[in-house]
């Protein structure tokens, strides 16, 4: 038995990955593009390990899949690869149209080849796994009910609409042919390994820097944060009990302000890693251009997970944020070998000339 992880080099496909090895004796083959978000210093702990074995390439490379299928004949397939940032899905749509959409179609179309060739037992236990998002369903008003399955499809950002269009052929792929495909609509993540364009390790690498800690307009727009372990669990549980052809939205109930957020992480810098003039972290925050078409609020509703196949977050967002903070102070290393000429450049395109 093995599974195929697509994207496992990335920030929740590593995550992923070295909870399945630790928790598994199965084998993992991983197959990542390494963009700028995919990182393998993130899966260093795995080096020499026989169950983990990385592939460079692209999911849309067709003879690639093709290969890797036939040689390593996985049970499972699970899709994390993706162009995963919005602000950058603003300033350049055309990775996210060729990886979300193009790459997803291609992994599909082989996928179903092989699963076609599968006999019997083998064809009916294999499935396919695509990891989504809530932003397909779009934005919520303050007093509306949280995203349930049911939720129709309303995406508002490049990104965003490129992961709806991926879900759309995942579904389709299943109504059609009968690829027997499961897929997960997640909230935010946070945690170890996460890359620091996202708001908050940004914000925990900027406060450390003693640089600015950028939130844009007025900072309420609400998010409900998931501790990524917990996102990897849901996974593993999906894939054991999920029903074929079935959404199941992954959450933690835990609704939050961005300036909630910002807040807490530095009160937290404040408590394990004081600035030596003793003033707070706070004091580095900054009010600067929103994001346009920026989504004003995300809720899961998590309970068909949890009423289904039983699976509830071991985090609070307490736990879960204190643990990340003190990952990052712990791993600095990490974040050295991550804030790279690239990562400049993004932070010059994104940052330059927003301040208010
Ligand atoms: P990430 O950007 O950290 O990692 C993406 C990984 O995919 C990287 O390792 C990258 O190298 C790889 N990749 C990109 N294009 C590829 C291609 N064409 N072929 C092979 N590999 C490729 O993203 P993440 O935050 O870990 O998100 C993983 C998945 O989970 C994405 O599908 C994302 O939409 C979804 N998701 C993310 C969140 C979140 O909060 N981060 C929440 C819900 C769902
Ligand atoms: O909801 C799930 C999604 O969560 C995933 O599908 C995406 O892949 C993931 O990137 C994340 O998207 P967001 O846009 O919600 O995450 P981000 O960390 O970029 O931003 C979180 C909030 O913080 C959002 O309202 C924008 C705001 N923000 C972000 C940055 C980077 C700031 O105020 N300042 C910043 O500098």
């Amino acid at each position: 038995m093995t599974i195929l992880v697509t994207g496992g080099a990335g920030f929740i496909g590593g995550n992923f990955v070295l909870d399945w090895v630790a928790q598994s004796s199965e084998p993992v083959i991983n197959l990542d593009k390494l963009t700028y978000a995919g990182n393998l210093d993130s899966l260093s702990s795995l080096e020499g390990n026989p169950q983990h074995f990385f592939v460079h390439g692209d999911i849309a490379d067709t003879a690639l899949v093709k290969r890797l299928l036939q040689e390593h004949q996985p049970r499972a397939v699970i899709n994390f690869a993706a162009e995963s940032h919005v602000d950058r899905s603003i300033h350049g749509p055309e990775d996210f149209i060729q990886t979300n959409i193009v790459g997803t179609f291609r992994l599909l179309e082989e996928v179903r080849a092989y699963w076609k060739g599968l006999q019997g037992q083998a064809a009916d236990d294999f499935r396919f796994l695509h990891v989504s998002t809530d932003e397909v369903y779009g934005s919520l008003a303050a007093d509306a009910p949280a995203f349930t399955e049911e939720h129709r499809y309303e995406p508002n950002s490049p990104y965003s609409a490129s992961k709806a269009a991926s879900d759309h052929l995942v579904r389709s792929y299943h109504h059609t042919y009968g690829l027997p495909v499961l897929t997960t609509n997640c909230s935010n993540n946070y945690g170890p390994y996460h890359f620091p364009e996202k708001l908050i390790p940004l914000m925990i690498v900027n406060a450390l820097a003693g640089k600015a800690l950028p939130v844009y307009g007025d900072g309420q727009q609400v998010r409900d944060w998931l501790y990524v372990k917990d996102h990897c669990s849901a996974i593993r549980r999906v894939l054991e009990a999920g029903k074929v052809g079935e959404v199941y939205n992954v959450g933690g109930w835990n609704e939050k302000p961005n300036l909630e957020i910002v807040e807490r992480v530095c009160t937290l810098l404040d408590e394990l890693r004081p600035r030596v003039d003793g003033q707070s972290y706070i004091s580095q925050r900054t009010f600067v251009t929103d994001r346009p078409g920026h989504d004003r609020r995300y809720a899961i509703d998590a309970r068909k997970l949890e009423r289904e196949l039983g699976w509830k977050p071991a985090e609070t967002f307490e736990t879960g944020i204190r643990k990340t903070v003190q990952w990052y102070l712990d791993n600095q290393e990490w974040v050295d070998n991550v804030l790279s000429g690239n990562y400049r450049d993004w932070v010059a395109q994104n940052y330059e000339g927003r301040a208010v």
